[in-house]
């Protein structure tokens, strides 16, 4: 057997550690996960008696283009319809993309470092990631556009960028749009749009209106709390969607999934409510960086990326051991750091506790600060 040369090399992708294997392996009955951006407050209380509703339609197949949700998520976006296409979370979306407009030996241009799923739907079909190194942690468009040739078809904008948590702003990203040729795709990733606040983040589906080649990733997975029902959608040009449904599969998104997030989209006061929550949280644990004096990427998402001074996986072991789990740097392309999920208060509050024990240990802080 042989299977095909381009995913010989691919790693398999490495999740945030399961809550349940922590508590298993270390013995801990309380164990708070905060690596892989989830919601800390779960989802809308909509979603049960929704999910109920279901319970006589388990044996029959969900609707494939999903319209119903479509049709919500269109007015809600103020889209046409055609516009929509949806995804078992945005990562199959990524992975039609690729599928979609790669051939092999096409180039695809994306940041150094981003949201690894890129380059893994990439190299999939065979085509050659081209990466462009952040600025300060920041997409370079300006690299990303001189990177583009005559033989790149996708380029990839991670916005906010996982795992720096920056964005590009409205005009950066509508200049950037103008300098591309015609025959280039933009995948503007917006996984945790809900939680940006900052006014200069792009209104993208205004750029949309003139760009027919920009087509935006959001999911319900962030802010909407729904990662476990898998739910992502793509809104572009109608020929692109078009393109994309040629290779989805038939019953991508399920029933419960389907109802899941169109209970969850009718309650936009929860996710109001969790945007709040998140902007504290963040000031919450950056006024202590600050104090500490450690450096950090301007969040924009819902977690944030700072410097240990030390190698990652010490300050990832002892929180662990503290029944914390976070993301360490070290798979991320940034050896010295740690991206932690902004948590509910307490959450945030044991985790600053825990971080003070590490730094104390280190003789970075006071034994009594
Ligand atoms: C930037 C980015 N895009 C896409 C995804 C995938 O989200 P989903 O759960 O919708 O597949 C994530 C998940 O962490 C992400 O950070």
């Amino acid at each position: 057997m042989k299977p095909k040369a381009s995913i010989q090399g691919l790693a398999v992708y490495q999740p945030g550690k399961p809550l349940e294997e922590v508590k298993r392996e270390l013995g801990l009955d309380e164990v708070i996960k905060l690596a892989s951006n989830e919601n800390p407050f779960g989802c809308s209380s909509e979603v049960w008696p929704a999910l109920a509703e279901e319970k006589d339609h388990f044996h029959l197949y969900p609707e494939g283009t999903a319209p119903e949700l479509r049709e919500k998520l269109a007015e809600h976006l103020e889209a046409d319809p055609r516009r929509i296409i949806l995804g078992n979370g945005s990562d199959e979306i990524v992975q039609m993309i690729a599928r979609a407009y790669l051939e092999p030996g096409a180039e695809s241009v994306m940041a150094d470092l981003t949201f690894p799923r890129y380059e893994t739907a990439i190299r999939i079909e065979g085509g050659i990631p081209v990466k462009v190194p952040l600025k300060d942690g920041t997409h370079d468009l300006e690299a990303m556009a001189q990177a583009v040739t005559a033989k790149t078809r996708i380029v990839w904008v991670c916005n906010p960028n996982n795992p720096t948590g920056t964005i590009v702003s409205h005009g950066a990203l509508s200049q950037f749009l103008d300098q591309l040729p015609e025959h280039v795709l933009v995948v503007v990733d917006e996984a945790y749009y809900e939680y940006v606040t900052d006014p200069s983040y792009p209104d993208s589906l205004s750029l949309l209106d003139y760009n027919p080649q920009i087509i935006i990733l959001r999911t319900f997975s962030k802010i909407y709390g729904l990662a476990a029902f898998r739910v992502g959608y793509g809104i572009g040009h109608p020929d692109v969607i078009n393109e994309l449904n040629r290779v989805r599969e038939p019953f991508n998104v399920n029933r419960l999934a389907q109802q899941a997030a169109l209970a969850a989209l009718k309650d936009q006061t929860f996710v109001t409510y969790c945007c709040n929550q998140n902007r504290l949280g963040i000031k919450k644990i950056t006024n202590k960086l600050d104090e500490w004096g450690l450096h950090y990427f301007p969040a924009h998402g819902n977690f944030i990326l700072f410097d240990t001074g030390f190698p990652a996986n010490e300050a990832f072991d002892y929180l662990l051991r503290q029944g914390i789990i976070v993301r360490s740097g070290q798979a991320l392309g940034f050896p010295t750091y740690i991206r932690v999920s902004v948590g509910t208060e307490e959450q945030n509050s044991r985790f600053l506790e825990a971080y003070a024990l590490f730094l104390k240990e280190k003789g970075k802080i006071h034994a009594n600060a």
